[in-house]
């Protein structure tokens, strides 16, 4: 039997550039991946990660605006597809409690903070308001409760005099593909 029949079957939910899914699919090319990229879901049309994952012939949806539809027909996807994980990758919207506990898998997250600080938005902008050290990204189960959920990995990054948010966002950006193929392969 091939390897790759062992390895667990992920689903990525994204909302736009999908440099999180491109790096997560090239690790999943790698000899040390546990995982392999089999489905791809948008809640944005015109999304450039849906646009990678066509190219690649990885089953790509994207669904509607209504997050009721688009919970809907996801959970209908990821039953189909047995689907082993789910991870977001830039994926813009809060799933509902009723999802994360239909779903029975684990879903993880990428957030580019150093959780439990700056859930939510513009983390960036609030690490270099508050004259912070440090920021970093942060992989981490996904609950019903915004970006609350058990850690699994987290990485530093030091903010300098000179950074402001588009530098910061950047050098975090490196540090989020450094840390999730690795975060997800820990849980696989
Ligand atoms: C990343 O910083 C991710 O952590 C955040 O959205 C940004 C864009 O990610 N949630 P991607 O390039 O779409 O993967």
């Amino acid at each position: 039997m091939a390897i790759s029949n062992f390895k667990k079957k992920i689903a990525v939910f994204l909302s736009g550039e999908g440099s999180n899914l491109k790096n997560l699919y090239k690790f999943s090319k790698t000899k040390r991946s546990k995982f392999t990229i089999h489905l791809v879901i948008s809640n944005k049309k015109n999304a450039k990660g849906i646009l990678f994952s066509k190219s690649k012939k990885i089953k790509s949806y994207s669904i509607g605006k209504k997050m009721s539809v688009f919970e809907k027909n996801s959970l209908l996807l990821i039953r189909e597809e047995n689907i082993d994980i789910i991870c977001l990758a830039g994926f813009m919207r809060i799933l509902s409690k009723e999802f994360v506990q239909k779903c029975k898998i684990p879903i993880i997250n990428i957030h580019p903070s150093l959780l439990p600080k700056y859930k939510g938005l513009h983390t960036h902008a609030r690490a270099i308001k508050n004259k912070d050290q440090f920021s970093g990204c942060t992989a981490h189960h996904v609950t019903s409760k915004l970006d609350a959920g058990k850690i699994i990995l987290q990485k530093k990054v030091k903010i300098l005099k000179k950074d402001n948010e588009i530098t910061l966002s950047k050098k975090i950006l490196k540090v989020e593909h450094q840390i999730y193929p690795i975060a997800l392969n820990k849980i696989c």
